[in-house]
């Protein structure tokens, strides 16, 4: 898959984050609950090495609850990290998760010194909604500052937390290539080698194999396509997206398709489960 993240940045960000790694006590990786494999960032089980790391699985309220179960299970099993599931505008539980910090850092003594928490994660999974659900005030920083600088711009939480904001810039994970597809329907990525419909149409076609009643009624379908191309054409009909001698305009379809799935207008999807992604890694492998 062709989406080139600039090297310069990459390795400027693993060298900042190396840089501030050892000041801290535990990590956050914000991950998006529809897609937690691939809105991973693959630098960070290299460079934490022993620090405790928390996973929240955010946008819960997007994904679907039973798949969203199963990779809580499958991070906590296969990496061994814990997992904890979010959604925006819930503070008590986004406060739980400092909660959950301190009982995973039991020889800290907070009296003493502060608890240096580090969030990090891709671009639009929610780090700076989380920051400022956590602050109970408009606190995140946005741009792309040193660590050094963010460092000494951490934000004061109650019971001596302070929180550092990612230093740099997080790529997401693009192989397997069906990662760069779902990070493209989601939003997180907008690419310009990706082609916006072909796009849709990889939605399209998951749509029809996972989720075929949520789309047929959705957009009033008398009966199931058989694949993605075949419902991008029905909804083109239903809604008149219809071009010169009543070609379907795939464009106006792809744009509803990726909106409603981006706003929940569709319900809740998810777009991979553990058993999809080992099938994928294996595949990946043999090639
Ligand atoms: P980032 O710092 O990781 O880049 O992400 P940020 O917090 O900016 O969030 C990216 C988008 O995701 C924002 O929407 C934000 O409102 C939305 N978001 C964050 N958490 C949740 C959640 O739990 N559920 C849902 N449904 N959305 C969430 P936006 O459209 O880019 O901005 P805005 O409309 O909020 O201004």
């Amino acid at each position: 898959m062709a989406i080139n993240w600039f090297p310069g940045h990459m390795h400027k960000a693993r060298k900042e984050i190396k840089k501030v790694m050892p000041q801290m006590d535990l990590i956050i990786e914000v991950v998006d609950a529809r897609i937690p494999f691939s809105s991973e960032n693959p630098l960070v089980p290299s460079l934490r090495g022993d620090t405790p790391l928390i996973k929240v699985l955010n946008k819960r309220d997007l994904a679907d609850p039973d798949i969203t179960e199963q990779w809580q299970a499958w991070i906590e099993q296969e990496r061994g990290v814990r997992a904890v599931t979010l959604t925006h505008n819930q503070r008590q539980e986004a406060l739980g998760i400092l909660k959950l910090a301190e009982e995973m850092t039991p020889g800290h003594d907070r009296q003493k010194s502060a608890l240096r928490v580090m969030i990090l994660g891709i671009p639009n999974v929610g780090k700076s909604t989380l920051i400022n659900t956590l602050a109970g005030r408009p606190a995140a920083k946005t741009g792309n500052e040193p660590a050094v600088t963010r460092a000494q711009q951490a934000i004061k939480l109650p019971d001596n937390v302070l929180l550092y904001d990612t230093p740099g810039f997080l790529w997401p994970k693009l192989s397997p290539e069906q990662c760069g597809y779902r990070l493209a329907v989601t939003g997180a990525i907008r690419s310009a080698v990706l082609d916006f419909e072909d796009i849709a149409l990889f939605e399209a076609d998951y749509l029809v194999a996972h989720y075929p009643e949520q789309v047929t009624t959705r957009y009033g379908l008398e009966k199931t396509p058989v694949d993605g191309l075949a419902l991008m054409d029905a909804v083109a009909v239903k809604r008149r997206f219809l071009g010169r001698g009543g070609v379907p305009d795939l464009h106006k379809v792809s744009e509803v398709l990726l909106n409603e799935f981006r706003a929940g207008t569709l319900g809740r999807i998810s777009l991979e489960t553990p058993a999809m992604i080992e099938k994928e890694l294996i595949e990946a492998r043999a090639r």
